[in-house]
C-alpha cells in the first residue's frame, strides 16, 4: 500500500511529453521524483555522517570569501534539527550512510546547472529510502541548501519525507534582499537573525545600503539647514584619515561587529554585499567635507572637484580590508551631475577597488551607454531598480551587461511612502510576467511591457535583490517593522528567485506551517506558552509568601510564576507588609524572558513613590517603559512619548498593549486589592504612541509604530524610580 503524504504533488505531465515530473511543495518548491514505495520518519534518525572526505570542503566559487566548510554546515544543521525538530543527533564523520543517519556528502558537481546552463555549486540531491537520507551537493553551500528542504519537509509533511530522489539547483546567482541600514541603523544581531530567515528560504544574498541621507529633494533648504539634515555613514574606523565622518559610534559597525556579521550569516548560507553610496545620496560625506559637494544640490559630491575621487579612495581603502564579499557596490545612483563626468567615476573606482582588493563593483543602473559616452565598463554590474533610470534589457543586457533585478515592483518604504507598499507586494509574485500572467522570475524586469524581459535563460540576468528603503528615517520604525514588511515578501520571493513556481494556493499554507521552525531566528519575539496568559507574578500569592519565609530573607528569592508556564523570576527587592515588592534602584526583579512580540498585553499594579526624568519603569531587549515624565517607550534609539504620566504615591493599573502594527498604552488608578482588570476589559482609555515623520520637509505624518513589550527588569542601578509592585502579568491576546 502506498501512502503518499499529503504536500507530495504530481505535476500534469506535459502534453507532448512521456516523463511525469513531480515536486514537493517548499519554499521553495523542490523537485523530487518519489519512488512510491514508502516514507521515511525523521524521527528514526539515529545520526548525522558527514563524508570525511569533503569535511573540510568549502565552495570558492560563491560570492563569499570565508565559505563555511561542509563540517561548519553540518554543526549547524545538526543545531538546527534539535531547535526545530528537538532531534539531537550524534555528529560524525565517515566513509559512507549508517543506518537511520542523514548522509552529507558531495556529488558531480557538473550535474547542477542554472537557468542559463551555467554549473552552480548550489545545487544538490536529495535521496531519502528506507535506510535514511542523504544530501550530495555540488558544494557544501549545495549540501546546505539541502538541509533547508529536509528541514523544511519534516515541518510540512509531519516527519516523513517520500522515498525516492530529486535533483535541486537554483536558477539564479544572487537571489536576496536589500536593506537600508542608513537611514535607520540596525543591530548587528538583528541583521543575522533576517539572514537566518532567509536563508531557511534559500536567499544568499543581503545587501546592506551603509550610508545616506533624508530627504532627496535638499533643494528645499538652505546651505546651512542642509548640513544639519539626517544623514549617516554606518561604518566606525577609529582611522584619523576619517575622523567624523560616522557620527555616533552606538549606531555604526565596528570591524568587529562587521565581521561578526559576515561571519554569522555566511554560516548559513548568505554574503553581506555592503553598498557605500556616491556621488549621489552623500550628504553623510558632504557634512564630513562640505568642500566636495555640488554647489547645486549639497547631497550630491562634484566628481571634478580635486580632491573628491582621493576622498573616495581613502574611504575605500579603509574599508576593503573589512568586506568578505567578492563584489563590492558604491551606490552611483540618482546623479544630476555630467554622466560623463559620472562615468569616469565608476570606471575610476571600479579600476582602484579592482586594485586594492582584487573585487569587482556593482552600480545602480543611472546612466545607460549612449554612442556620445565613454561608458561605464562591462565588468561593473548592474543593479536596475526603475526604467525612467534604465531599460535593463535594451540598455544593458543586449549590450553585454550584467544585470542584477532589483526593480521597484517590489520596493517597499518602512512605515509610509507616497508612492511605494509598506509591506512586499507579495501577490506580484504570483501574477508577475506579462508574458504569462502568472509567476515572477528575477528575469521578469518589466511587470507589464513582455517585449522588455529578456529570455528566462539569458546569462546577463544576475538574480534578484529586493530593496526597502527607509525614506523617514530612524524615528518612523523600530527595527523589528523592517522584518514585517519583508516577513511574507522574503518567503515568497526566496521560491521565485530560487526559480520556484509555488502558486498562491500553495505558499500560503506552507508558509504558516513552516514560520514557526524558522531556525536561528526568533524575529516575532514569540514566547513558548500553554495558553495566552504567558507570565502571571503576584507578591499577594501564597506561593510567594511561603517561598520568602522559607528563605528567611528577601535575597535572590524565586516569584512564582502563576501561568503554568514556569517563568519564575528572581529578585532581591524586599517584601513589604502588604507582600508587595518594593523596588528601587539598588535591587532587582527580573524574568527568565526579554522582549514579546505582537501581540501582547502587559499589565503591572504599580505605585511610583518617586521618579527622576527620565526613569526606567521597565526594561527589556527591545524597549524600556519609561517616565519622561511622561510616559513614554524607548525603542531602537528613538523615544516616543505619551501625553500621560503615572500620579505619584498612587496605585495604577498600567498597562501596555501591543495589538498588530499598533501600541497603546492606559493608566487607571486602582487600590491594593483590586485585582488586574481582565485582558481586552475596556474601563480604562487606552493611548496610542505614535511616530511624527517628517515628508519632504514640508509636511509631517503621525504614523503608528508597533514596539515590543520590554518585559526583562524592574528597578535597578539606572532605573530612577523607587515605589512597589504588587502584580505583573503578560497575555498574548491584545
Ligand atoms: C539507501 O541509499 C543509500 C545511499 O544511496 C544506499 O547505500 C542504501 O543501500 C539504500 N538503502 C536501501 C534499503 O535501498
Ligand atoms: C565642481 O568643481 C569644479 C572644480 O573645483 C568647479 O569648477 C565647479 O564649479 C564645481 N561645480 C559645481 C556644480 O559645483
Ligand atoms: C574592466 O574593463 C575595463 C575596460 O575593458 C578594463 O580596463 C579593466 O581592467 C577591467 N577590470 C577588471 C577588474 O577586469
Ligand atoms: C556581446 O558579446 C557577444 C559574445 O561575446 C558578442 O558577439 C557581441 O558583439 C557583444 N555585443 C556587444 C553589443 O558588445
Ligand atoms: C498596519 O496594519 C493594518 C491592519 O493589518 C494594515 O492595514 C496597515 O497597512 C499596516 N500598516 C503598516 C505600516 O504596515
Ligand atoms: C546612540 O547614542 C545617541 C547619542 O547619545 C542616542 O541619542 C541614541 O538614542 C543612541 N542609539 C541607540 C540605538 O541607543
Ligand atoms: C498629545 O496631545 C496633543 C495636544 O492635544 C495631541 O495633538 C497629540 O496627538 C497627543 N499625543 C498623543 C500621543 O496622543
Ligand atoms: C507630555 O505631555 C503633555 C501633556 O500632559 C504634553 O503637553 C507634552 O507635549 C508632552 N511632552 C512630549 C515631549 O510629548
Ligand atoms: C522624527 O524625526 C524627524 C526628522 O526626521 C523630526 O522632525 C521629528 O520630530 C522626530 N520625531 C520624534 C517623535 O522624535
Amino acid at each position: 500500500m502506498v501512502v503518499l503524504h499529503t504536500t507530495y504533488v504530481w505535476l500534469a505531465a506535459l502534453s507532448n511529453v512521456a516523463l511525469v515530473t513531480s515536486r514537493l511543495v517548499g519554499i521553495p518548491v523542490v523537485p523530487f521524483t518519489a519512488s512510491g514505495d514508502g516514507v521515511y520518519s525523521v524521527t528514526s534518525l539515529k545520526a548525522l555522517v558527514v563524508d570525511s572526505k569533503f569535511a573540510e570542503s568549502r565552495d570558492e566559487t560563491g560570492e563569499t570569501l570565508i565559505p563555511p566548510s561542509l563540517q561548519d554546515f553540518a554543526k549547524t544543521f545538526a543545531a538546527d534539527l534539535s531547535s526545530t525538530l528537538g532531534l539531537d543527533l550524534s555528529v560524525s564523520n565517515g566513509n559512507g550512510a549508517s543506518p537511520d543517519s542523514i548522509y552529507l556528502t558531495l556529488g558531480d558537481p557538473s550535474k547542477y546547472v542554472d537557468v542559463a546552463g551555467a554549473q552552480t555549486a548550489e545545487g544538490y540531491t536529495l535521496s531519502v529510502n528506507s535506510s535514511g537520507i542523504v544530501i550530495s551537493g555540488a558544494s557544501p553551500l549545495g549540501v546546505w541548501w539541502g538541509t533547508r528542504t529536509v528541514l523544511q519537509q519534516a515541518v510540512l509533511s509531519d516527519s516523513s519525507l517520500p522515498y525516492g530522489e530529486g535533483d535541486d539547483a537554483p536558477g539564479w546567482r544572487n537571489r536576496g534582499m536589500m536593506l537600508d541600514g542608513a537611514r535607520h541603523y540596525y543591530p548587528p544581531e538583528f541583521i543575522i537573525e533576517l539572514c537566518s530567515y532567509m536563508s531557511f528560504f534559500k536567499q544568499n544574498i543581503f545587501q546592506l545600503h551603509l550610508s545616506d541621507n533624508l530627504y532627496n529633494n535638499v533643494n528645499l533648504y538652505s546651505r546651512e539647514r542642509s548640513l544639519q539634515l539626517g544623514a549617516w555613514f554606518r561604518l566606525w574606523s577609529d582611522s584619523e584619515d576619517l575622523a567624523g565622518l560616522a557620527k555616533n559610534k552606538n549606531e555604526s559597525y565596528t570591524k568587529d561587529q562587521f565581521e561578526e556579521m559576515q561571519s554569522a550569516c555566511v554560516s548559513r548560507g548568505v554574503t553581506i554585499i555592503p553598498e557605500i553610496e556616491a556621488p549621489g545620496h552623500s550628504l553623510a560625506i558632504v557634512q564630513w567635507k562640505p568642500e566636495l559637494a555640488l554647489s547645486t544640490d549639497l547631497s550630491q559630491l562634484n566628481i571634478t572637484y580635486p580632491d573628491t575621487i582621493p576622498t573616495m579612495k581613502t574611504i575605500w581603502s579603509t574599508f576593503l580590508p573589512w568586506f568578505q564579499s567578492k563584489t563590492v557596490h558604491i551606490g552611483a545612483d540618482e546623479y544630476t551631475g555630467d554622466p560623463n563626468e559620472y562615468n569616469r567615476f565608476v570606471n575610476e573606482m571600479s579600476g582602484y577597488i579592482y586594485q586594492e582588493s582584487g573585487k569587482a563593483i556593482r552600480i545602480w543602473g543611472t546612466f545607460p551607454p549612449k554612442p556620445e559616452y565613454d561608458n561605464v565598463d562591462r565588468n561593473v554590474s548592474i543593479q536596475h531598480w526603475e526604467f525612467f533610470e534604465d531599460d535593463p534589457y535594451h540598455d544593458y543586457i543586449l549590450n553585454n551587461y550584467s544585470v542584477l533585478n532589483s526593480d521597484d515592483t517590489f520596493y517597499t518604504v518602512n512605515k509610509w511612502s507616497g508612492s511605494y507598499p509598506q509591506v512586499v507586494n507579495v501577490a506580484r509574485t504570483f501574477n508577475g510576467d506579462p508574458a504569462t500572467g502568472g509567476i515572477w522570475q528575477p528575469h521578469v524586469f518589466d511587470t507589464h511591457v513582455a517585449a522588455n524581459n529578456p529570455e528566462r535563460s539569458n546569462a546577463f540576468v544576475l538574480g534578484a535583490v529586493t530593496p526597502l528603503w527607509n525614506d523617514y528615517g530612524a524615528n518612523a520604525t523600530v527595527y523589528s517593522e523592517a522584518y514585517y514588511a519583508w516577513k511574507d515578501g522574503i518567503p515568497a520571493l526566496g521560491d521565485k528567485q530560487w526559480g520556484g513556481d509555488l502558486s498562491s494556493a500553495e505558499f500560503a499554507p506552507a508558509f504558516s506551517a513552516l514560520l514557526p521552525f524558522a531556525p536561528g531566528q526568533n524575529l516575532d519575539r514569540a514566547i513558548p506558552s500553554a495558553g495566552s496568559t504567558v507570565f502571571e507574578y503576584s507578591s499577594d500569592s501564597a506561593v510567594t509568601r511561603e517561598h520568602f519565609a522559607a528563605l528567611g530573607s528577601w535575597t535572590d528569592a524565586a516569584v512564582a510564576d502563576r501561568s503554568g508556564n514556569g517563568y519564575d523570576a528572581a529578585t532581591d527587592c524586599p517584601l513589604t507588609p502588604e507582600s508587595t515588592l518594593s523596588i528601587s534602584p539598588s535591587c532587582t526583579f527580573e524574568t527568565p524572558l526579554s522582549s514579546k512580540g505582537r501581540d501582547y498585553t502587559l499589565s503591572l499594579k504599580l505605585k511610583v513613590d518617586e521618579a527622576s526624568m527620565d526613569a526606567v519603569l521597565l526594561s527589556g531587549g527591545d524597549s524600556s517603559l519609561m517616565l519622561t515624565p511622561n510616559l513614554s517607550l524607548f525603542a531602537s534609539g528613538n523615544y516616543y512619548r505619551l501625553n500621560s504620566t503615572i500620579p505619584v504615591g498612587q496605585w495604577v493599573h498600567l498597562s501596555l498593549v501591543g495589538r498588530g502594527n499598533q501600541t497603546f498604552a492606559s493608566v487607571q488608578e486602582t487600590s491594593l486589592d483590586e485585582p488586574l482588570p481582565e485582558v481586552g476589559s475596556t474601563a480604562a482609555t487606552e493611548e496610542e504612541f505614535l511616530a511624527i515623520l517628517g515628508v519632504n520637509g514640508q509636511s509631517f505624518v503621525w504614523a503608528p509604530i508597533a514596539v515590543e513589550a520590554p518585559i526583562k527588569q524592574l528597578g535597578g542601578a539606572d532605573s530612577g524610580w523607587t515605589g512597589e509592585l504588587a502584580a505583573m502579568r503578560l497575555s498574548s491576546e491584545a
